[in-house]
């Protein structure tokens, strides 16, 4: 097919050139959003009067076809035609002929393949909201348990106990925040780019057909500065930024199932159906998703840093590189929304093991409790820190293990402050 911009060039593209600028096996998933926008944007040409009647009833016809084509499968990309703009065209053309040679007036690449994204994203980010939203339904209903209580841990030291809700809680919390940046990223991806052509605007069409094209593809706003609005991929970064986050939650809660699922630990059991075995060693049974959730984080955090790097010191407006953008942004979409999808399964399939957590609420846990016991009955924090620093090593030069091996006379060698009650402190 003779090129887009064929018109001043008289030798044919270096096939290594095509090959290595071309597009299309990352942006052909744009498909839909494309044949959207150029059906929209036709019918846009259509009220300034570039397209006639029939015109435009022959384009929306033709691009149906492409895209039933495409969805049969009846298409196939060559590097030649670089990305799915070039080739959307180039199958409506075979198509219609003559009319389909209109539809690129006035619009470029540069403001339609980033029309095209904010479109993809408006549509695949609620996804993973509610995704988000459905693992937290899960985990309030499920983990959230008042009545369950482990030890929990600072430096991976046992710390003081909480409640299994308030430790599942914490995730819960992290998940809300994850939704409410998604929310607000969606606020500026919801900015229609489309109209400002190349990098100076549009000739063809006036204020209101383009509020009109707008409000038909779904966007809230139009975009200010032409410049501006085919420069802009802040709302890449965003949309990654936000979605490593979710991977630093996923993957922490990845490492604690890893952990809790050790024999050391013990604290749960990963379901068979969600585990793996060994190929050597037949007793195993592998937190292989746990760990691969955690493991993925690594691609996210990689494209957002990608994506930073590509555009920082780029001269506006467009450049090429920027076409770098949507391989990063597709992989970090499809690792959060893979890791949620699998994790929603596997949450209802961990069995928590009450009694082994209880059970490890032993030793001197209680310690921080005692020594607010004394400030409770009038003693200094720092000096009730030391008598319990006391007690501590006491208890350890004497093998004992626990707090509640210690009589109400033992406790009064450190304090006279203390009485019989302290025994229930002790106790968890
Ligand atoms: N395929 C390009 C991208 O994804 C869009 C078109 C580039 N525009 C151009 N004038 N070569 O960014």
């Amino acid at each position: 097919m003779a090129k887009l911009w064929g018109g001043r060039f008289s030798a044919d593209t270096n096939k290594l050139v095509s090959e290595f600028t071309a597009s299309h096996q990352i942006d052909s998933r744009l498909y839909q959003e494309d044949i959207l926008l150029n059906l929209a944007y036709s019918r846009a040409l259509l009220s300034a009067g570039i397209l006639k009647q029939d015109e435009f009833a022959k384009i929306e016809k033709g691009l149906q076809e492409v895209k039933k084509d495409i969805e049969a499968g009846e298409v196939s990309y060559s590097d030649d035609m670089e990305d799915v703009h070039t080739h959307i065209e180039h199958w409506l053309t075979l198509k219609i002929g003559e009319p389909a040679k209109k539809i690129h007036t006035g619009k470029s690449r540069n403001d339609q393949v980033v029309t095209d994204l904010r479109m993809y994203l408006l549509k695949v980010l609620p996804e993973t909201v509610t995704l988000l939203a459905e693992i937290n339904q899960i985990i309030i209903k499920n983990l959230c348990q008042t009545d369950i209580v482990l030890p929990g841990y600072t430096h991976l030291q046992k710390a003081q106990p909480v409640t299994l809700a308030l430790h599942y809680g914490a995730y819960v919390q992290m998940f809300q925040r994850d939704i409410a940046r998604l929310k607000d990223a969606l606020k500026r991806i919801d900015v229609m780019s489309l109209g400002a052509g190349a990098l100076a605007g549009n000739p063809f069409l006036n204020e209101q057909i383009r509020q009109k094209l707008a409000k038909e593809l779904g966007f809230s706003a139009v975009a200010e500065n032409s410049m501006d609005a085919v420069s802009d991929r802040d709302f890449v970064v965003e949309t990654l930024a936000a979605l490593s986050l979710i991977m630093v939650h996923l993957s922490r809660m990845g490492e604690e199932l890893v952990l809790w699922s050790s024999e050391e630990f013990g604290y749960v059991q990963i379901g068979d159906a969600f585990t793996t075995g060994s190929s050597i060693m037949p007793q195993k049974k592998n937190p292989d998703v746990a760990e691969l959730i955690r493991g993925k984080a690594g691609r996210v955090f990689g494209a957002l840093q990608a994506v930073l790097v590509t555009m920082k010191g780029l001269p506006l407006s467009y450049n090429r590189d920027m076409q770098e953008d949507k391989e990063m942004l597709f992989l970090g979409l499809d690792t959060v929304l893979g890791s949620l999808q699998v994790l929603k399964q596997m949450l209802p399939e961990i069995k928590f093991n009450y009694e082994k957590m209880r059970n490890s609420t032993g030793g001197f846990i209680m310690a921080t409790r005692l020594a607010e016991y004394l400030v409770k009955k009038g003693v200094a924090f720092r000096e009730a820190h030391v008598i319990v620093g006391k007690i501590v090593a006491y208890c350890l030069e004497q093998g004992k293990r626990d707090l509640k091996e210690l009589s109400v006379s033992e406790y009064q060698k450190f304090s006279a402050e203390f009485k019989d009650d302290v025994l229930s402190v002790v106790n968890i």
